[in-house]
């Protein structure tokens, strides 16, 4: 099958080898199966979506965690501050771009994380893209976990620091990283919080012994765990105990805390003050618009009022995990909301996500290059938003299905 016809080629604008070509792997991605399709939602983001062609469907396959995507509050919120600041900044920070609810929504979130000051950007993606090459130079090196989310990686690529990658959580791989970076001016760790493609924990407390041994700067990403670990959602450092022990976290305002556009860096003021002079993802690009910075507001406000959110997302974690167990399933072992299990080849895991699908289930399968070869897999996600029905009604489909494809 190809999505394409001589013909497309031979009517298109656009320069043709170019065109051709593109047209050709796109052709090739079809044919292995790997090729994505987007499926449009048709209503709010929550536990049930209704997905164009498909109709309701049970949402296990995104970042809403305490279900705040439609949080009255917070949907409240973003209204008052599209009547109060308009559409949008029209402005980066530094030139008119500043309003007085950034400065609101940097002192919340800085006091949330228990650091001394933060910095927002558009994306969490742009805070890690935007953080390593102001701090550092060729005289350090930057220290990558093997397992670091795209945006770490790609941040990585702009800093002139020596950069090395250690072993995914190993912690004898670390100390070599660290062994090997004696003489140089800083040394920066860097990993995810929670590893999103496999939900599971990064070893904070080993990871920071080290950096204290080696006097390195310790970075965590904590998107996938800012509203989800801890007591009261303060992510990994306080899942560990670890208040305001890491010297530089960054996360989202897209995934727990309400599903918006938008994320930041915390940490010293010194460093929110260099990256505010010297972060070319916040210095040359628009601020996150004010009324996306008021809904992140509530949704933090809205969390520190509704700890039992986090308690709730836990238990439904619990209980999915069981029951996809009692299945037959083994899913990738951990205590995170993302529970992905490895089917293998790419095509075998969009397989099962389709007919998953059909069966009024939305998952996604994930294969290369997003994870690695080999390892394909559906990455199911749980929600405070998630009743027991939901998720029951979810265990069948995937008990149904998987028997069907022989998988358990
Ligand atoms: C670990 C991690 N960091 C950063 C991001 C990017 O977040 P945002 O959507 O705010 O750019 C993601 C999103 O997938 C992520 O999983």
């Amino acid at each position: 099958m190809t999505l394409y016809t001589e013909n497309d080629v031979a009517t298109s604008s656009v320069n043709r080898g170019l065109e051709s070509r593109l047209r050709e792997e796109l052709d090739e991605m079809v044919e292995r199966g790997v090729h994505k399709k987007l499926l449009y939602i048709m209503g709010k983001q929550s536990a049930v979506v209704d997905i164009d062609g498909f109709g309701d469907t049970i949402n296990l396959c995104s970042n809403n965690y305490l279900g705040l995507c439609d949080e009255p509050t917070v949907m409240q919120a973003i209204k008052d501050g599209t009547d109060k600041y308009g559409a949008g900044t029209a402005s980066v920070r530094f030139i008119c771009g500043t309003f007085d609810i950034h400065r609101e929504l940097e002192s919340k979130i800085a006091d949330f994380m228990e650091l001394p000051a933060a910095l927002t950007y558009t994306s969490a993606w742009n805070a890690n893209e935007g953080l390593f090459a102001p701090l550092l130079s060729e005289q350090d090196v930057l220290i990558s976990d093997r397992l670091n989310h795209a945006c770490i990686i790609d941040g990585i690529r702009l800093c002139k620091a020596e950069r090395k990658i250690y072993d995914h959580m190993n912690m004898d791989s670390l100390r070599e990283a660290l062994e090997s970076s004696r003489d140089a001016r800083h040394r920066l760790v860097i990993t995810d919080g929670i590893f999103s493609m496999e939900g599971e924990i990064a070893p904070l407390p080993d990871i920071r012994d080290l950096c204290d041994r080696y006097d390195a700067i310790l970075a965590v990403d904590d998107s996938h765990a800012t509203g989800v670990l801890g007591d009261t959602g303060r992510g990994t450092p306080e899942h560990f105990g670890m208040h305001g022990e890491v010297d530089i976290v960054t996360s989202t305002l897209g995934k727990a805390l309400g599903g918006m556009a938008g994320g930041f860096t915390a940490s010293s003021r010194s460093v929110i003050d260099y990256l505010l002079q010297q972060s070319r993802t916040q210095l040359f690009t628009n601020a996150i618009p004010s009324h996306s910075a008021w809904g992140a507001l509530a949704a933090i406000e809205h969390l520190e009022e509704h700890p039992e959110l986090v308690a709730k997302l836990r238990a439904n974690t619990i209980y999915f995990r069981e029951g996809l167990e009692a299945l037959g399933y083994k899913p990738i072992p951990g205590d995170t909301p993302i529970v992905p299990v490895i089917i293998g080849k790419t095509a075998d895991a969009i397989n099962l996500s389709q007919q998953l699908l059909d069966q009024g289930v939305f998952v996604i399968g994930f294969g290369y290059p997003v994870v690695p070869k080999g390892e394909a897999r559906i990455r199911c996600q749980i929600s405070a938003a998630h009743e027991q029905y939901h998720l029951d009604t979810a265990l069948a489909a995937l008990k149904l299905v998987g028997e069907k494809l022989g998988i358990i």
